[in-house]
């Protein structure tokens, strides 16, 4: 503010600033809850990452959907020991280097794993006397975190080094075996002294309730919080599946370990399964984090079902095409995430209505297939939605029932019929038989508006 100004003045300037600063605000928070999963999170003060592979950045649907949905990433392997020290004393940063990049590009977050674990780790680590090993693991810890000092939000420090079942003890590994319990402590100070900066956070899977694996880890971490071990959170990595489902006391394990002070982080999910059922799990989650203040984010372990490391198991948001599934709906949905509108957040209004889709093939023979698309309204009811979809050319649509077609060329703009009517959250579907004309591919998703 310019000095000279009088008294009064300077009182009216700075109330139109912050009129100003409120208007920004107030505009924000309209555009911020405009349907993408990194805006609706940032909207409620949390990020939405995702496991990110360098070999895939090139593919432009791969980098597209990531660029729009997300803004936070964790390199899935690049960062691993055996990705960065295969051989001992040389660093390798090549791929690992790509991601940070292209995340610092976009300003998004980006997730270091890992840099202690017992997996991917490179057999000369395995090899080592207990002297030897401790210089190598401070060693590993400092030029790793060097290399990207500055650059990482968070750290996961030590990666599952407790074992699964009721016995709470920690998981056999060459640290384990030759360093001692102390080995967690150790890596937590090393990685402090390197980069003050950078959260430092211990993550393992089996955590996600309560139980006794749960239980150890909340012993070490209220041990550390008392002697003063360097720690600033835990990674949950929570994937699920039928044998392994979302336990009930999640947000009350999430907030037992927030009371202890740290953060906690939602850092590999994915959630096997199809429709409803899998939309409802990955709501369960976000609306757990979303219940706990110091659940600073979430991680979905990959973007397409493609490229998922259970790739059979469909665990993801985005079907192998990149179109949204149910899944995605809910979990925006659950984020606030809609049109427009508020987001729920109660100081614009009512969220707009909006909706989003997702496509599936149904049935697939010689010359012809099935599909169907899946309407999921916004956090508002809605009376009716338009979908547009291209068909590849040469396929002729033969039959499309629960909507109302019409076209242009190769694009379809379907309408609801009898089915316009839906309660916020809620699906309903439409489908088609395509005869291929030689091309098998599926059509591409357009957009869905609703009013
Ligand atoms: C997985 C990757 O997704 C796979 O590509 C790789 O082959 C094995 O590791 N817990 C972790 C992650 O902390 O690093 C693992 O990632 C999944 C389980």
């Amino acid at each position: 503010m310019p000095r000279s100004l009088p008294r009064r003045a300077a009182g009216a300037f700075a109330s139109a600033l912050l009129a100003a600063t409120t208007l920004t605000a107030l505009a924000h928070s309209a555009t911020a809850a405009d349907g993408t999963l990194g805006s609706a999170a940032a909207a409620k003060g949390r990020y939405f990452g995702t496991a990110v592979a360098a070999n895939h950045l090139g593919e432009s649907a791969y980098s597209g959907t990531l660029d729009r949905e997300f803004n936070a990433v964790t390199p899935e392997n690049e960062m691993k020991w055996d990705a960065t020290e295969s051989t001992r004393n040389t660093f390798t940063f090549g791929a690992a280097d790509q991601i940070v990049s292209h995340a610092q590009g976009k300003g998004m977050k980006v997730r270091g794993h890992t840099l202690v674990w017992h997996s991917q780790l490179p057999s000369w680590v395995s090899g080592l006397g207990a002297g030897d090993l401790r210089t190598a693991m401070n060693n590993h810890i400092t030029q790793v975190m060097q290399h990207y000092k500055g650059k990482i939000y968070a750290w996961d420090v030590v990666n599952e080094a407790f074992q699964d079942g009721s016995s709470g003890a920690r998981r056999s590994s060459p640290f384990q075996d030759k360093l001692g319990n102390g080995f967690i402590e150790e890596a937590f100070r090393t990685a402090r002294s390197v980069d003050p900066d950078a959260k430092l956070c211990y993550n393992d899977y089996n955590t996600d309730g309560v139980n006794a694996k749960s239980n150890a880890v909340y012993d070490m971490v209220k041990d550390f919080k008392a002697r003063g071990v360097p720690i600033d959170c835990v990674g949950f990595q929570s994937h699920f599946n039928s044998a392994s489902p979302v336990p009930s006391d999640y947000q009350a394990n999430l907030q037992r370990f927030a009371d202890l002070g740290v953060d906690v982080q939602i850092t590999e999910l994915d959630i096997e399964g199809s429709g409803t059922a899998q939309a409802n799990n990955y709501a369960n989650v976000v609306k757990a984090c979303l219940a706990v203040t110091r659940c600073t984010g979430l991680t979905v372990w990959g973007i397409t079902d493609k490229y998922s490391w259970r790739s059979s198991g469909t665990p993801l948001l985005f079907d192998s095409n990149y179109a949204q599934k149910p899944a995605y709906a809910a979990v925006l949905t659950t984020l606030g995430g809609t049109g427009g509108g508020d987001g729920g957040g109660g100081n614009g209004g009512d969220p707009a209505a909006a909706c989003t889709i997702a496509y599936a093939r149904t049935s697939d023979w010689n010359d012809g297939y099935n599909g169907e698309v899946t309407v999921t309204a916004g956090a508002a009811p809605i009376t009716g939605w338009t979908v547009t979809l291209t068909f590849p050319s040469g396929q002729k649509v033969s039959a499309l029932w629960n909507g109302s077609p019409t076209w242009n060329g190769d694009v379809a703009t379907v309408r609801s019929t009898y089915n316009g009517n839906l309660a916020a959250g809620a699906s309903t579907s439409f489908g088609f038989t395509v005869m291929k004309n030689g091309s098998s591919t599926a059509p591409t998703l357009g957009t869905c508006t609703a009013s």
